[in-house]
């Protein structure tokens, strides 16, 4: 079967049917200090597509370019759409809802994409993928590693949050913690499959990552009764997962589905801000990243080309926030919802926040919650504690409450 990729940055169209990473014709033609350039969207057959409008149900699988064997063996999605009462009352939002991808087996978002690379890998009879991560893209693609027997190899910063590291390792992937960023991992990686062969599942360098997140979008189109949020708040580093949200909105849109895209808004710290500076300044330059949120900490963003280009066709908006509203975002969710997520993704709840000003409180309005909160526990050392123990006596209960 013959693949379709296009690039986003010269437009240059490639047919194979081979694994395929960057364009040929500018991938790597940046200028140092700037963005990567050459970082390609998949193309699906419009004929295919167009036929999908007449099913009564879409499924994410009708999209993708590869078939995901066994689904039971490591099931992404359907994940839940929480309604937070509480916080629409107190913010007099009337439809602000929270997609959990937090809930995905490995928890976080990056399950989406690990599981069309491992479909990927098996179609191509390939047995070893390796990558590069923060923290969550590793652990979900050890996490299907472990699922289908396929070996990983992984390069994390090694200031990663301990739990993230630790779900690896648990997971069975060979962990190779760097001496450095996030951004020099990525680069360690693909040495590592330029020497040692396997697929390189690197965010947005490897398109089917992409391809694979945009499942989030036909999954919520599906979910809200075959319509489209107005508006998508969406945690931002690399880039890729806004991408996958906008991929899946375009193909659901080429296939006749919806006539529109939602308004996308890409959520970042100013301590790691580069795709928002380049958006308001329509310069790539590569930033110094220092967020807390970790899994959002990026100098260099892979897909941050694609990310811009898409954010401007389709009338998206960025809202930076700080390191503070992020915190303190993460704490009201879990106290005033029950919804407990890693500090990256509550960067959406607290964008929003900033954002009530300059928008329609009757509007329909989706968080896109990416990462759950039990894989950084740090980030509250020194913010809460557990309570003294009381005597094991009905006397210390008294005292206690009186
Ligand atoms: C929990 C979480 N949220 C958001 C992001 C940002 O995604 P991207 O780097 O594709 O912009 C990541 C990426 O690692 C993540 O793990």
């Amino acid at each position: 079967m013959k693949f379709r990729y296009q690039c986003l940055d010269c437009g240059k169209i490639i047919e194979t049917d081979e694994i395929i990473y960057t364009c040929p014709n500018c991938g790597g033609t940046e200028k140092p200090g700037e963005f990567p350039k050459g970082y390609l969207r998949v193309l699906l057959d419009e004929k295919e597509l167009s036929e999908l409008k007449k099913k009564d149900h879409v499924s994410i699988y009708d999209f993708f370019p590869y078939d995901v064997p066994n689904k039971d063996v490591y099931p992404v999605g359907i994940t839940p759409i929480v309604r937070p009462q509480r916080i629409n009352k107190a913010l007099g939002l009337k439809n602000m809802y929270c997609k959990m991808d937090a809930y995905l087996p490995s928890g976080s978002f990056k399950d989406r994409a690990s599981q069309l690379i491992a479909a990927q890998a098996m179609a191509h009879k390939v047995n070893k993928i390796a990558l590069a991560s923060t923290g969550n893209a590793g652990a979900a693609m050890s996490c299907a590693g472990a699922a289908y027997g396929l070996d990983i190899i992984l390069f994390v910063p090694e200031t990663a949050p301990i739990n993230k590291l630790m779900q690896s390792v648990l997971y069975g992937a060979t962990v190779v913690p760097v001496k450095g960023t996030y951004d020099d991992a990525f680069l360690l990686s693909i040495e590592y499959t330029k020497h040692f062969g396997g697929i390189n599942r690197n965010t947005a360098y490897n398109p089917m990552t992409i391809e694979g997140k945009k499942s989030v979008s036909i999954e919520l189109f599906e979910q809200l009764g075959r319509k489209i949020p107005d508006m998508v708040y969406v945690p931002v580093g690399d880039g890729c997962i806004i991408s996958g949200v906008y991929k899946g909105f375009y193909d659901l849109m080429k296939a006749g589905l919806t006539d529109h895209i939602p308004q996308i808004v890409c959520c970042q710290s100013v301590k790691s801000n580069a795709i928002s500076q380049a958006f308001k300044t329509g310069k790539f330059t590569n930033i110094e990243a220092s967020t807390r949120a970790d899994s959002i900490s990026v100098d260099c963003p892979a897909s941050g080309r694609m990310a811009v280009k898409y954010l401007k066709d389709y009338n998206g908006k960025c809202v930076e926030v700080s390191e503070q509203e992020i915190l303190d975002a993460q704490m009201t969710l879990v106290h005033d919802s029950g919804i407990f997520v890693e500090p990256a993704s509550a960067t959406a709840f607290a964008a929003l926040k900033k954002d009530l000003p300059n928008i329609d409180k009757n509007a329909d309005i989706c968080l896109l919650l990416t990462g759950i909160g039990f894989k950084d526990m740090a980030v509250f050392d020194g913010r809460v504690s557990l309570p003294a123990s009381i005597e094991n006596s009905a006397e210390a209960v008294i005292k206690r409450f009186s």
